[in-house]
């Protein structure tokens, strides 16, 4: 089993072995896993190029850690309850041992279709079982899943089948999210009109509908895993070898595809979910993520299997068929350690407190947020309410590239602060630096997060561009990791942290950047130029705040046109990326060499027009005063 810390000393105590001997700490822990063949170094990197390798020459495949390893002591234990959408359908339950054989036949499948090692493979699925089946068996055999979230649109979709070279996409005809329905299976034709390379599709049948097939290209699960043996030696991988590609948003251009590796993601999941969640045996754990981001992948699929918890694997969304839904699958399954997010909790707050009245949250031991910072109200409310005044609260930051959780409490051990990541997990040697490049040491100092020293989870590069990779993270300062946040690190050393310093907003808890909903907007033929910043959302966290330049609105008017605006960002991007505001100015306030000032235009966004600052490079004073005048929110 994997070291566990107990105590705030015990913490102390592993933190300062792992920054003094990074190696030693990181071996110790590599030790609690099963390797076909031990690694020669335990850790091989630069951050200049940047090369980062852990547990280089070691072999394993991540699976037989879920499986082999664990079954005869847990087989007959369950891995997933599956609750879905519809409280009044049939729940699903998994052991380890179903699961592997699960898991065993859609891998040999692939195999049969000529998928091998190296081999990417697209799913797009909905929250069934069969998702998570999906990526096992990729693991399985060495194929490189990636996985994109079932709200992502056609073109999102295709842009990732092309940039990730796909020939294969798994799929579903339908998924069902509370009362929508998505078209999944349309969806994925679609996007298949737009790129190359896909030679097979295989559809599970979520709601038997019917939909369209391709012949020659087109399969039904059942049929594409029948005949299948359940039995399959998994593939020996590489440490490094990746294990999945996962798309996130940037600064600038097309969403990035991160790569993680096979060895020290592994080591990296399994080691944070313990101790983040304090896991023991037999506990039951609740993540609210879906499997398209990261949070599902480490926190609901790898770390939680890998120590052989029982997860808890809903299919629907928190508010469906009301707001006490979270609470009765806490109670149903009796749930001890549930991560969730806080645009969830702040969500389920606005509804009341009547949705938990009578509901049976004695079970739960832990909370969990992750993806935004957490208000203190949302943190006072799911502390008080949800928890009882009993369960630690673990705020946790972490990103896509960081592949688990860096700067969180050790629940029950590290002492909580609302709205506080607290301190760093063994291994993880934040710094903060200023915009000169100056690190900023000692306690009460605020400026950009970055990470000194390698941590076996983190990303390895970008799939295809390992230049946009350097570029950044590794180049705005020298030797270290760039997050792209802003942190304080308060009077007792605890990190707080600030948010996003780039030109990438959090909606939801999802990462979007704004050149990416620009270019969205652009495309609309009556829009000249677009600029889109982040505001303050009640629920949301941030919402999407845009300012178009539109000259003429044509017959729809500008509600018309504001409309379709919404539309094409929907078919470009996806519902999650729609502008909650979209203002239509004459200008954009641009510098003399034609910069557009965002800055200015977040402050209006943020209804603080008073504190513009200094405005004197303006090309234009006079659109300002306009776009205040015009603007959507209170100024
Ligand atoms: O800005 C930080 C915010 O989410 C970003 C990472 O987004 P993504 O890669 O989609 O991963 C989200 C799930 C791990 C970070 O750069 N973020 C994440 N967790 C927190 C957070 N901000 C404040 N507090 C957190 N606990």
């Amino acid at each position: 089993m994997i070291n566990k810390i107990n105590t705030l000393g015990g913490y102390f105590h592993e933190y300062q072995k792992s920054t003094l001997d990074p190696e030693s700490f990181w071996a110790q822990q590599a030790e609690f896993f099963f390797w076909r063949k031990r690694w020669q170094h335990v850790v091989q990197w630069e951050f200049k190029t940047p090369s980062i390798r852990w547990f280089d020459g070691g072999k394993l495949n991540i699976t037989e850690n879920i499986f082999e390893k664990n079954l005869y002591t847990h087989g007959d234990q369950t891995a997933i309850f599956w609750e879905p959408n519809d409280p009044n359908d049939a729940p699903r339950q998994y052991t380890y041992q179903e699961l592997f054989h699960a898991v065993n036949q859609m891998a040999n499948s692939l195999k049969r279709e000529g998928i091998s090692k190296g081999d990417t493979v697209i799913i797009y699925m909905p929250m069934v079982p069969e998702l998570t089946i999906a990526l096992l068996a990729c693991a399985r055999i060495g194929a490189i899943h990636s996985v994109v979230f079932a709200g992502f649109s056609a073109q999102a979709l295709a842009d990732r089948i092309t940039n990730a070279e796909a020939r294969l996409v798994l799929t579903a005809d339908q998924g069902y999210r509370g009362n929508k329905v998505t078209p999944l299976k349309t969806v994925v034709d679609e996007a298949l009109s737009q790129c190359q390379g896909v030679e097979r599709v295989v559809v599970y049948q979520r709601a038997y509908v019917d939909v369209s097939m391709t012949p020659g290209r087109d399969v039904f699960w059942q049929e594409f895993i029948s005949n299948a043996s359940d039995d399959c030696v998994a593939t020996e991988m590489d440490s490094e070898d990746p294990l999945f590609i996962l798309y996130t948003s940037g600064s600038t251009g097309q969403p990035k595809g991160i790569v993680h590796s096979s060895g020290g993601y592994m080591v990296y999941s399994a080691y944070t979910f313990r101790n983040v969640f304090q896991y023991n045996n037999g506990d039951v754990y609740f993540c609210t993520a879906d499997i398209g981001w990261i949070t599902g992948h480490t926190y609901l699929v790898y770390g939680p299997l890998l120590n052989g918890a029982k997860i808890v694997m809903y299919e629907g969304v928190p508010t469906w068929p009301d707001a006490g839904r979270m609470w009765d699958i806490i109670a149903k399954y009796q749930v001890n350690q549930f991560y969730t997010a806080p645009t969830i909790i702040r969500s389920l707050l606005s509804m009341g407190n009547e949705y938990l009245l009578d509901k049976d949250l004695d079970s739960l031991k832990v909370i969990g947020t992750v993806g935004e910072p957490i208000n203190e109200d949302a943190w006072h409310w799911v502390h008080d309410h949800v928890g009882q005044s009993q369960c630690p609260v673990v705020d946790t930051w972490w990103q896509t590239e960081t592949g688990g959780v860096m700067i969180s409490p050790i629940a029950g051990v590290t002492p909580t602060k609302p709205s506080f990541a607290t301190l760093p997990l063994p291994g993880i040697q934040p710094v903060i630096i200023d915009n000169d490049g100056v690190e900023q040491t000692g306690n009460s100092v605020e400026g950009n997060l970055c990470i000194r020293y390698p941590w076996p989870g983190m990303a390895r590069t970008i799939w295809r561009d390992h230049e946009r990779f350097r570029q950044t993270y590794f180049a705005n300062y020298e030797n270290v990791y760039f997050a792209g946040d802003g942190v304080r690190r308060d009077e007792d050393g605890y990190y707080r942290i600030l948010g996003r310093v780039d030109d990438v907003i959090n909606v939801s808890g999802h990462r979007l950047g704004t050149a990416e909903i620009e270019n969205a907007i652009n495309e609309h033929p009556l829009v000249n130029e677009s600029a889109v910043v982040g505001c303050p959302h009640a629920i949301k966290g941030q919402g999407i705040y845009a300012f178009v330049v539109c000259p003429q609105t044509s017959t729809g008017g500008e509600e018309g046109v504001k409309l379709s605006i919404k539309q094409g960002v929907n078919k470009r991007i996806g519902p999650i990326a729609k502008p909650d505001y979209i203002q239509i100015v004459s200008n954009l306030p641009k510098t003399r060499s034609g910069k557009i000032m965002r800055r200015i235009l977040r402050k209006i966004a943020e209804g603080d027009a008073s504190s513009l600052g200094d405005t004197s490079t303006l090309l234009d004073e006079q659109v300002i005063d306009e776009i205040i005048q015009g603007a959507l929110v209170e100024v």
